[in-house]
């Protein structure tokens, strides 16, 4: 439903995005995530016509995104972009109206669409309300209302929940689902990666104008499984700094670094051999007040995978405290 072939914007340097090749079918939620600056606006604009590609090509429903296709380009996307443009002086109601109107929708079928699609986002009450002065939640909702208005199969949402406070963004998250259940095709970008991906069937994380990782949220789980987080807490009087030491240079720890009362360790091995490890540190006098495997989650995938990267490319990898 949403394309990509070797999609590039250049704007100089490790600006923009290069190379991105992927494909979302119909009726999934992607998340494209990814640290700010990391080109995921920049892709949003080409997927949805706005920009233009250095090089590749971008699809939607199968429409080459291009100049030519442009009408039905505009027709197939609801493109939310990450800052609602400001509109004094202009009621929820005037505002989708007159959306209703640039999107050509009948002048006697626009009152119902809009109690629709306001209903659709829970921001019916907002109706009257002046859209200058709605709060960031209310204002993301009405915006998303307005994506909704020519009934579009993909829906583009820049950033949907950043603002948010918890409650609206669970809101926004129930409102998500409903629209998935409608059938509808979702790209969401975010660059907080809880925010969202618990509705996200596919993730994708970008990083640097690059696609590190790609695919369903249980593959990125697996791929961080291949590497074992273990956490020692040392109890108090207990040195954690030594216990570290301790840890280095043992069978399978690929690092181990402190964080107050804790030594978090990477461990690449097998699982039958972490006992050892635990029996080990007993025996050199650590205090080891508890022992865990880190259950990880989605956060710590992605953690793993931009670390992979930057090892590869030669800087030294972050510590998980930072
Ligand atoms: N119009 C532009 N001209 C020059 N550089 C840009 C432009 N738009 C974005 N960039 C740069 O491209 C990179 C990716 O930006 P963007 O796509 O907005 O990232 P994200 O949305 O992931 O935060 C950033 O380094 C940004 O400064
Ligand atoms: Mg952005």
């Amino acid at each position: 439903m949403i394309k990509t072939e070797q999609l590039t914007r250049n704007y100089g340097n490790y600006r923009g995005i290069f190379d991105l090749t992927m494909e979302i079918p119909p009726g999934k939620i992607f998340g494209f995530i990814g640290p700010n600056g990391a080109g995921k606006t920049t892709t949003i604009k080409l997927l949805c016509g706005l920009y233009r590609p250095t090089a590749g090509q971008a699809f939607i429903n199968g429409i080459p995104v291009d100049r030519r296709h442009r009408r039905e380009i505009k027709r197939a996307i609801g493109y939310m972009p990450d800052h609602m443009g400001s509109y004094d002086q202009m009621s929820v109601w005037e505002y989708l109206d007159f959306f209703c109107a640039a999107y050509r929708v009948p002048k006697r079928q626009r009152k119902a669409r809009v109690d629709e699609v306001l209903d659709l986002t829970a921001a019916a009450y907002m109706l009257d309300y002046q859209v200058d002065s709605l709060s960031q939640g209310m204002g993301k909702r009405v915006a998303l209302a307005k994506t909704l208005l020519h009934d579009p199969p993909v829906l583009i949402l820049d950033e949907p929940a950043s603002g948010l406070d918890p409650r609206a963004r669970i809101e926004m998250r129930e409102t998500i689902m409903r629209l998935r259940a409608l059938g509808k095709t979702i790209l969401l970008s975010s660059h907080i990666l809880p925010e969202l991906s618990s509705v996200c069937d596919l993730v994708g994380i970008v990083e640097k104008g690059r696609l590190r990782a790609f695919g369903t949220v249980r593959d990125m789980l697996a791929r961080m499984r291949e590497h074992i987080v273990l956490r020692v807490r040392v109890a108090e009087g207990g040195d954690a700094d030594r216990a570290a030491d301790c840890c280095r240079g043992q069978p399978h720890v690929k690092e181990a670094l402190v964080a107050g009362d804790e030594v978090c360790i990477n461990y690449v091995g097998p699982r039958t051999d972490i006992p050892g490890l635990n029996r080990y540190l007993v025996e050199q006098g650590v205090p080891v007040a508890s022992f865990m495997e880190d259950e990880g989650d989605l956060e710590d995938a992605f953690l793993h995978v931009t670390r992979e990267v930057d090892a590869t490319e030669g800087t030294p990898p972050k510590s998980p405290a930072s």
